[in-house]
């Protein structure tokens, strides 16, 4: 799908917090580069990333980088937060590339749809699971003294010690 054909999905505008991308910080090997590929200069995953030394490649729909077409720059991951709306696409894509990934996801019916399911069961896999929820970011601003209606964790591959690993979320952290 290019960018023109691109049509705004609501659920996909879900931008993260910064204190939702520390937990993945610091699973990293130091002087190494990130490929952001569903994000612009304003991206907490871009800002985090280069206050932290890493080299970081991003991109964005709306600036012509479709991460469906887009040649794949060198890195040495690739981390975001995904559209929601494509997510079985995306992580198909991410497998076939073979860069350790760690996406934060809605973890919401990801593995309901049976293609997906099965897409899932034959790789190896690893859940960061998170604690308290993530409250994203959308055009309306944070959700304020409302429950966040969803669990996010980041579905990794190449990045976790083990399967299934925990982390709180320090939500006083900005940067
Ligand atoms: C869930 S949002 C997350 C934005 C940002 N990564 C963050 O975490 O703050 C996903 C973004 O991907 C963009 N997007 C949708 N399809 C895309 C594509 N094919 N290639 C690149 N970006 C895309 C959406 O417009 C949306 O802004």
């Amino acid at each position: 799908m290019s960018q023109i054909q691109y049509s705004f999905h609501k659920n996909d505008e879900y931008r993260t917090p910064a204190y939702a991308v520390y937990p993945i910080l610091k699973r990293l090997k130091k002087d190494t580069s990130i490929w952001c590929p569903f994000d612009k200069n304003d991206s907490q995953f871009v800002k985090v990333f280069q206050a932290y030394g890493f080299r970081v490649v991003y991109g964005h729909i709306q600036t012509g980088q479709d991460f469906f077409t887009f040649p794949v720059p060198p890195c040495d991951y690739i981390i975001s937060n995904p559209p929601y709306s494509r997510k079985g696409e995306v992580f198909q894509r991410l497998f076939e590339l073979q860069i350790p990934f760690a996406m934060l996801i809605n973890f919401q019916g990801i593995f309901d749809q049976r293609e997906r399911f099965e897409m899932f069961r034959r790789q190896h896999i690893e859940l960061l699971w998170l604690n308290p929820r993530v409250n994203y970011d959308t055009d309306g601003g944070q959700r304020k003294g409302t429950r966040v209606p969803f669990q996010s964790c980041y579905l990794c591959q190449g990045i976790c010690k083990q399967q299934l690993e925990f982390e709180y979320l320090d939500t006083s952290l900005l940067k």
